[in-house]
């Protein structure tokens, strides 16, 4: 066959109860809806997943990356599933993701976060689909430059000829709309330079240098500067492709077995540790996968993944990956680590730094307080203490 585009496409259109998880008959509607399209041959495979609040639409079809019918597809779901079921149930937030009323073409700008890929089918294409809750794109810098230019994480960087030679980087500035595209090793601290900056800086794209085989793309939708105010935290989602001249399905889990810290979690407005978690349920019959539910403060921030093997388009799978007793050891230091932050309360570096906060409603909270100027507070201040000014 010719060329399949993988195709994510992830929205939170309701949550049970507060933004903690997803209802399973949100996941069985818009499972159905897929099967329908999948019949009417609009889509070769699909399956929907979900991690924390946010529902994800995993599907593959032959119409290219930015399709007006993937994207119309998705987002008539998303719709439909807000009045059907999260409207009917109050389900909390219901709609949240969806910030336009009219479609028009592409969902990029409207809402959801897309995360899409046009390959050419290895002979055996494994792939590694990730998602992540109460966090931001930027979340998967570290872990992307680990698996992909790391040596301590993959030693095929130093073994496998045909890693040897590297990766490029195609990082975006969200504010400014500017791409760097920059090669490791060689860039190495140019890269660092960018991506030590996650909420403004995303590896969006990595491409295998020798023969620019595209090795992986993660969703850079910013909610917050579509909307102009607080929306809710861009939970990202990403496609690795696996093997064979790429990282090794377990070198790109390594890069995850580290809880680094991220921005989100409660508010969007906190640092803390991104834990890899297991899916609470995999229902094949109904290729639905119910992912994990944020409880602790609203998370701690996640990530779920799920490893496929495609064959024509069809999507074999999934593997809950983190879902062995070789990631207890990191959801423990997690837990640990979320202890300790906790207990900085409202203060930073727990709570996010004030440009950060910019998009929250802590500003309206300052805007609202009284303050004297220091010259004439210093002048007599008694009678300012006494209340007689
Ligand atoms: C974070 C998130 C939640 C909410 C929090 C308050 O991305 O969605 O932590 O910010 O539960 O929600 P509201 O203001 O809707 O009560
Ligand atoms: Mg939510
Ligand atoms: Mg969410």
């Amino acid at each position: 066959m010719g060329k399949v585009t993988i195709s994510i496409i992830k929205a939170d259109i309701g949550g049970i109860p507060g933004h903690s998880w997803v209802h399973p008959k949100t996941l069985e509607f818009a499972s159905e809806r897929l099967a329908d399209a999948q019949k009417k041959g609009l889509i070769i495979d699909y399956y929907v997943f979900s991690c924390g609040d946010d529902m994800s639409l995993l599907m593959t079809h032959t119409k290219g990356e930015n399709s007006p019918d993937i994207h119309g597809l998705a987002w008539d779901i998303f719709k439909e599933a807000t009045e059907n079921i999260s409207k009917k149930l109050k389900l909390y937030g219901a709609g949240q993701d969806l910030l336009k009323d009219t479609f028009s073409g592409n969902v990029r700008g409207m809402g959801p976060q897309v995360a899409e890929m046009e390959i050419e089918e290895r002979p055996s294409e494994p792939i590694i689909v990730i998602a992540a809750d109460k966090t931001e794109p930027g979340a998967f810098n570290l872990p992307l430059f680990r698996m992909f230019a790391d040596p301590f994480t993959t030693s095929g960087l130093v073994i496998d000829p045909e890693m040897h030679e590297g990766f490029k980087f195609e990082i975006l500035d969200v504010y400014e709309g500017r791409v760097y595209l920059l090669d490791v090793p060689e860039r190495m601290y140019d890269v660092f330079a960018l991506i030590g900056t996650p909420g403004r800086y995303i590896v969006r794209r990595v491409y295998r240098k020798k023969d620019l085989l595209q090795a992986s793309v993660i969703s850079v939708e910013r909610l917050n500067l579509i909307a102009g105010k607080y929306v809710g935290k861009d939970d990202p989602v990403g496609i690795i492709r696996a093997q064979h001249g790429l990282p090794a399905v377990g070198e790109i889990l390594e890069a995850f077995a580290y809880p680094h810290l991220v921005a989100g979690w409660m508010r969007g407005s906190h640092t803390g540790p991104l834990m890899p978690c297991k899916m609470e349920k995999v229902i094949p019959e109904k290729k639905i996968a119910i992912g994990p539910k944020a409880t602790r403060f609203d998370g701690p921030p996640r990530v779920v993944a799920l490893g496929f093997v495609l064959h024509d388009g069809v999507l074999e799978g999934p593997v809950d990956l983190f879902d062995d007793p070789a990631f207890d050891y990191s959801r423990l230091i997690a837990e640990f680590v979320t202890d300790y932050i906790r207990r900085m309360g409202p203060m930073m570096p727990h709570r996010l730094p004030p440009e950060e906060m910019e998009y929250t409603t802590l500003p309206k909270v300052l805007a609202s307080l009284k303050f004297i100027p220091q010259e004439e507070y210093e002048k007599d201040r008694w009678k300012y203490l006494r209340g007689e000014a």
